[in-house]
């Protein structure tokens, strides 16, 4: 599960040359992370970088890398967007110097979040002539930052590990790039029928790059199968010719520490990319969401960091995977790197295993329907491997576990982007979360961190605005439904950013949702997500109109507005809000003295209506209605990387000939056995099907 054995947080590196750590992006085995790797000079070096709350430092290449860009690319954009400003009644040349700074969120949940915040991205993008002409094109050009949890981090990580190109292409292909082809599911990418050959070539890949890290000595779980899977659709090694062969490493070997080489990065062209993972506490038995407590890591393509008061440190991602004590590795040579995947590091934000399982009655919801005993094996291995890291063989290490984002109920990635030193203006939600029965957002995602950062984040970051207090609020004023502008009116500038959030909401024109899918639905025919894609679109471009199902044709300036408005108190003198913002803010902005109404939004349909249900797998056709298709897609995807994992320990128990018998009986009991045993004839995984 869930649990990713990413390293510990002291552990560190050596100054190795370049050309030796970079590993070749030929075969699926170059996902495995290179070991024995000779460290940099601890005497001269430190892999890990501490500061205090009171006096936070960026990573120095962050630093230069969002600051080079304020005073270039973003510059030109911003006054690309505004123009002149005289159509929000603004004079732009006075704020030359102090454009806002911006950062944008991508929360988790799963395929949905992520076509959500692609869709959604486009509307904000200049490069998109309809959303450029709507005047809403152009945001996503401004933002210093963008942030990713699980499925969002999957939208960050494809738009970087294909040289960020414009959001259709990246989704739909192009002729040279490939697009998502999230018709394949996720899992089962040639169809129900695990036992295909292509299905058992696939999962033949994926085995291969796992045992090929475990050979390393390094602990693998579940989140390494899951990582190798995303890397099919979201990295940019596979197309629907080669999906099924050994014939590109899909996407083994690119690491989130190359993202400074991708073109894009060094043209100062992308935003800086974060994505965020909790840590479940070590030794805690956590199967279920987590506390706000324990530490919120992020990872940027320099480090894997935590601002939280009580870590306020970080480590060099290269040499993520190094186990350091007091920030030396055991040895000169024992460092490793390659450990950033970039499909483990999506992986990780994403793996939320430990939370799909009912711990409280030893079950997997809707799991009977597939005979009781089956279940038990499953949630027995499951429950095995989540609570009990440590009976994995090789982990003597202390290993640092990174599980999804969203474990400790924040699952928009706020985190980053409110850490004080980052001096942000400006937070863009690009709200996909599905948190209400019919999967839309409620506010429970900007709940919980306005919880963490009021109480255990007081020292460390900005605080977020005013927002209704419960999700019953949410509801009630209809600020899930709608574009809001929150923390429009602060009592002293720079008491709190503004938070732009742009929800996953009903079609304004009343049409039936098709954006509203379950966070397990693991595949799309491109004709849903085509029309997904258009209703997100239409919708992020579109604003509102009060009481009327028709787009709000000041929107594209009242976002614009919003966007500048900071700036106008960091000027001398001050200049006062323009009547056209003024009134742009009326309509957008909440306040909470005078709560807005979701009555003003008329005919929402809120009931997901499946646009291609020829579409549906013969899974989800036998187990019918929409509530079985969600427990079909979790059992499925849990079932087989279940039988994955199986079969690779089971093998890597085999294999080691100083295995004593007790621990093999400890790690198999029958049941896991004989799990084992049938998911390795299965795969017809046999040692010659081995990397040496
Ligand atoms: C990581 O450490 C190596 C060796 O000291 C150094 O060359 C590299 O610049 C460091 N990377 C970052 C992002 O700090
Ligand atoms: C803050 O940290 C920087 C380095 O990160 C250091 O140079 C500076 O002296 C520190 N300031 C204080 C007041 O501790
Ligand atoms: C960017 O501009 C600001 C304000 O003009 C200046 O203080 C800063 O040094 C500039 N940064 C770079 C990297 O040029
Ligand atoms: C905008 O401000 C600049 C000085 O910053 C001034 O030169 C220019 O005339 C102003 N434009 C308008 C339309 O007022
Ligand atoms: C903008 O995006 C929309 C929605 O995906 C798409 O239909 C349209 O073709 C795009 N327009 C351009 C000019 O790229
Ligand atoms: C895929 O992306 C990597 C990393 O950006 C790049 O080095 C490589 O050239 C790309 N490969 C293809 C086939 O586009
Ligand atoms: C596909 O999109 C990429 C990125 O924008 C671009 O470099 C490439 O030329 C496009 N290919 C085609 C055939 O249009
Ligand atoms: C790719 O290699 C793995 C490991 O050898 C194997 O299981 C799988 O069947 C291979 N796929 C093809 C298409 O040969
Ligand atoms: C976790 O579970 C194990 C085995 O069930 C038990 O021995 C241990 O005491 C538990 N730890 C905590 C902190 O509850
Ligand atoms: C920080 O540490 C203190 C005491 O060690 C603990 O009470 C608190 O919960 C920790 N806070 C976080 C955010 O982990
Ligand atoms: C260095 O440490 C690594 C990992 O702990 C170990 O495998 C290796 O044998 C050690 N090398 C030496 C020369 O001690
Ligand atoms: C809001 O979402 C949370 C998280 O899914 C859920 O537990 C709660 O019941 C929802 N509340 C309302 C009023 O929809």
């Amino acid at each position: 599960m869930s649990t990713l054995f990413l390293l510990a947080l002291g552990s560190v590196l050596r100054t190795v040359l370049a050309q030796d750590t970079l590993p070749s992006q030929q075969s699926v085995t170059d996902y495995a992370p290179s070991v024995n790797v000779e460290c940099p000079d601890f005497s001269t070096t430190s892999l890990i970088r501490v500061f205090s709350p009171q006096n936070q430092s960026l990573h120095p290449e962050e630093a230069a890398y969002v600051s080079s860009r304020q005073n270039t690319t973003i510059k030109a954009a911003w006054n690309d967007w505004l123009g002149d400003g005289s159509a929000l009644g603004y004079n732009v040349s006075v704020f030359q110097q102090v454009f806002p700074k911006v950062g944008m969120a991508i929360p988790g949940g799963g395929l949905r979040a992520a076509q959500y915040g692609a869709a959604c991205l486009n509307g904000l993008d200049a490069r998109n002539g309809s959303a450029k002409a709507a005047g809403t094109g152009g945001l996503l050009q401004v933002a210093s930052y963008l942030t990713g949890l699980s499925g969002g981090s999957w939208v960050t990580g494809s738009l970087f590990f294909n040289n960020w190109p414009t959001i259709p292409e990246l989704v739909f292909g192009n002729g040279t790039l490939d697009g998502w082809k999230l018709d394949l599911p996720l899992v089962s990418p040639d169809g129900d029928d695990v036992f295909s050959t292509d299905n058992q070539y696939f999962y033949g890949s994926i085995l291969w790059s796992v045992i090929s890290k475990a050979n390393t000595g390094i602990d693998t779980s579940i989140t390494d199968p899951w990582a190798r899977m995303i890397s099919y659709h979201f990295l940019n090694q596979s197309s629907r010719q080669d999906f099924f062969t050994n014939s590109t490493a899909h996407g083994a070997g690119q690491l989130w520490s190359d993202i400074p080489q991708i073109p894009a990065f060094q043209q100062k062209l992308t935003p800086f990319p974060l994505i965020v993972a909790d840590s479940r506490p070590a030794n805690s038995n956590s199967t279920t969401a987590l506390s706000p407590d324990p530490i919120v890591y992020e990872i940027s393509p320099f480090e894997i960091a935590s601002y939280d008061p009580n870590l306020s440190a970080g480590m060099n991602l290269t040499y993520a995977g190094t186990h350091l004590t007091n920030g030396k590795a055991d040895n000169g040579s024992a460092c490793v790197t390659g450990f950033d995947q970039a499909g483990f590091i999506m992986g990780s934000s994403a793996s939320l295993f430990n939370q799909i399982f009912d711990f409280a009655h030893n079950t997997l919801q809707g799991f009977n329907s597939f005979g009781s005993s089956d279940s038990n094996t499953l949630v027995y291995v499951l429950q095995r491997q989540l609570r009990s890291p440590d009976t994995f063989e090789d982990s003597a290490a202390t290993w640092l576990q990174l599980i999804d984002g969203s474990s400790n109920g924040e699952n928009v990635p706020y985190g980053p982007l409110f850490v004080r030193s980052r001096e942000l203006d400006v937070i863009v939600t690009i709200e996909g979360s599905a948190d209400d029965p019919n999967n839309w957002p409620n506010g429970t995602g900007p709940l919980a961190t306005q919880s963490r950062l009021s109480t255990l984040l007081l020292s460390s970051h900005q605080q977020f605005p005013p927002i209704p207090q419960t999700a019953a609020d949410w509801i009630a004023t209809g600020v899930r439904q709608r574009a809001t502008f929150f923390g429009c009116n602060p009592q002293t500038p720079g008491e709190y950013p503004m938070v732009i959030y742009l929800p996953n909401a009903p079609p304004i024109n009343g049409d039936n949702p098709v954006a509203n899918t379950a966070t397990f639905d693991l595949s799309y025919p491109t004709e849903h997500t085509q029309i997904f894609f258009n209703q997100v679109f239409t919708n992020t471009i579109s604003g509102f109109t009060p009481n009327a199902n028709t787009p709000d044709p000041n929107f594209g300036k009242c976002l614009q507005c919003a966007a500048i408005d900071r700036a106008r108190s960091k000027v001398t003198p001050t200049v006062d809000r323009s009547s056209i913002c003024s009134q742009c803010f009326d309509q957008y902005c909440y306040d909470p003295a005078n709560p807005p109404s979701q009555s003003e939004l008329p005919n929402r349909k809120l009931i997901f209506v499946d646009p291609t249900p020829e579409g549906l797998s013969k899974i989800e056709g036998f187990l019918g209605d929409n509530k079985f298709k969600l427990v079909g897609a979790v059992i499925g995807l849990i079932a087989f990387i279940a039988l994955l994992c199986g079969g690779l320990f089971w093998w890597k128990k085999r294999r080691d000939k100083q295995m004593q018998y007790t621990q093999v009986r400890n790690f198999h009991d029958d049941d896991t056995e004989g799990l084992a045993r049938k998911s390795m004839n299965r795969y017809q995984l046999s040692d010659d099907a081995v990397p040496s």
